[in-house]
């Protein structure tokens, strides 16, 4: 009988065998074995000349031409704790799903249970962005990975230890040679963020009720979206200057002067990155695209809501800057005296940056047998999963 038992868990558990899935995911076409995304933005020009906040300006390039293969192998490893050196954090810890690929925290807690630097940023659209982290400090998704996956406060491993876990996993190895069929040696440090990147650049979010109405249908926002969007765009408050649709951000380094926590000393962010004084206070603009799910706001999570962050915009030119503190705030940084009627419709505008219609699937069983984190209520506080593997 006991015998029958394993006999039949074995079939099961080989009838759910991990394949790759061979075609490109959602918005994206399939030429020569790669994707490559299609949007009805990619028709537009692109920003050069042409104002800001207009409707019809193009997008960026994308990093795209990644395999289906690669991306499904990404997505395997972006939700396995396999990835960290105690088993216990994957990327999708910090990035959830669910939250806008946030965690819904000031500042993320990994490994050690103490809070990191920044809070995690939300990753939709993320294969667009020329520079990652708050302070820009990497230029590609793949020197970005390493970040998280070395770093001792987050996922705590050493490339070693990596590489070890992913070879003495079968299921890995059958995995990455899928994935890199060109290959000897699938399995390596940059095949694991290139997957990781070829994953996370199939985010996409770029059809929301705003993009309805960008595109023409207008009945897409309500009269008070429409009324928050024409402030938004406005001379007076130059939000689109910086997060400039379609993406929501013109990429730039904007001084801006947003408050520390309570408690917390200045974060120089990108003066660090480029040792350039005039850059102290410095940070990434980041998208607004699907702001609404990935709230606290700002490098450090000091604003609990949306109105709060809105407001900061008007409470006075450098008003939170430390006393003795020099930081050159950006020139679109002003005093646009909104009144409490045009806080409420912008971020009712926001409201409307909300598209979530690609969510990935996320996987059930895992290539390393671990469980998947992101698909049970632990994640919704990395901090309790953290105890949980002290008690070991
Ligand atoms: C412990 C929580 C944590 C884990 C685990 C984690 N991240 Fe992050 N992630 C963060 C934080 C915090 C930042 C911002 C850090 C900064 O800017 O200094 C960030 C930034 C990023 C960014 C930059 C986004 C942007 O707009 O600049 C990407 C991409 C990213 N993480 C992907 C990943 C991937 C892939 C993994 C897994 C290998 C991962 N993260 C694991 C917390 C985490
Ligand atoms: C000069 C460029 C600039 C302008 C103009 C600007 N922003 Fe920002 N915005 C930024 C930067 C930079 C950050 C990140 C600052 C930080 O983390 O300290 C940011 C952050 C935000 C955030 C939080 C995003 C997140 O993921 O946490 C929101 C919301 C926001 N801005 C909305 C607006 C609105 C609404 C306006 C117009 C009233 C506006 N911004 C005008 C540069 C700008």
């Amino acid at each position: 009988m006991y015998r029958l038992l394993v006999l039949l868990l074995l079939i099961a558990a080989n009838a759910q065998a991990i394949e790759l899935k061979q075609s490109c995911p959602p918005s994206f076409e399939e030429r020569e074995g790669r994707c490559y995304l299609v949007s009805r933005y990619q028709f537009f020009d692109s920003m050069q000349g042409k104002g800001v906040g207009g409707t019809h300006t193009g997008l960026p390039p994308i990093r795209d031409g990644f395999s289906p293969a690669q991306i499904d192998l990404g997505r395997y490893l972006f939700f396995d704790p396999i990835l960290s050196r105690d088993h216990n954090l994957s990327c999708a810890n910090c990035h959830q799903p669910q939250r806008g690929f946030s965690d819904g925290m000031g500042r993320s807690v990994g490994a050690t249970g103490e809070p990191v630097k920044r809070g995690a940023p939300g990753l939709w659209n993320v294969g667009f962005l020329r520079r990652l982290f708050w302070d820009a400090r990497a230029t590609s998704l793949e020197e970005q990975a390493r970040g998280p996956l070395f770093d001792p406060k987050e996922m705590a491993n050493t490339p070693k230890q990596l590489l070890e876990d992913l070879s003495n996993s079968p299921e890995y190895e059958q995995l990455f040679a899928t994935a890199f069929p060109e290959q000897d040696r699938a399995i390596s440090i940059s095949n694991v963020t290139l997957a990781l990147a070829a994953f996370q650049s199939s985010l996409i979010s770029l059809n929301s009720r705003y993009d309805q109405y960008a595109l023409g249908y207008h009945q897409a926002l309500s009269e008070q979206e429409i009324k928050g969007m024409n402030v938004y765009r406005s001379f007076v408050a130059r939000c689109a200057e910086c997060h400039t649709p379609p993406l929501f951000t013109n990429q730039q380094i904007a001084v801006i002067g947003t408050p520390e926590p309570e408690g917390l000393p200045l974060d120089i962010g990108a003066e660090a990155t480029f040792d350039a004084p005039k850059l102290k206070g410095g940070f990434k603009v980041p998208s607004l695209r699907n702001i609404v799910n990935s709230g606290p706001y700002m490098h450090s999570g000091r604003f609990d809501n949306l109105e709060d962050a809105v407001r900061f915009y008007t409470q006075g030119r450098g008003h939170a800057v430390p006393e003795g503190v020099d930081m050159q705030i950006h020139w679109h940084i002003w005093e646009p005296n909104l009144s409490d009627q045009e806080i409420t419709d912008i971020v009712a505008f926001l409201g409307a940056l909300t598209d979530e219609s690609l969510l990935p699937e996320i996987p059930t069983i895992l290539p390393s047998g671990l469980m998947s984190l992101a698909s049970t209520n632990q994640s919704l506080s990395p901090n309790a999963n953290h105890k949980e593997s002290e008690h070991e």
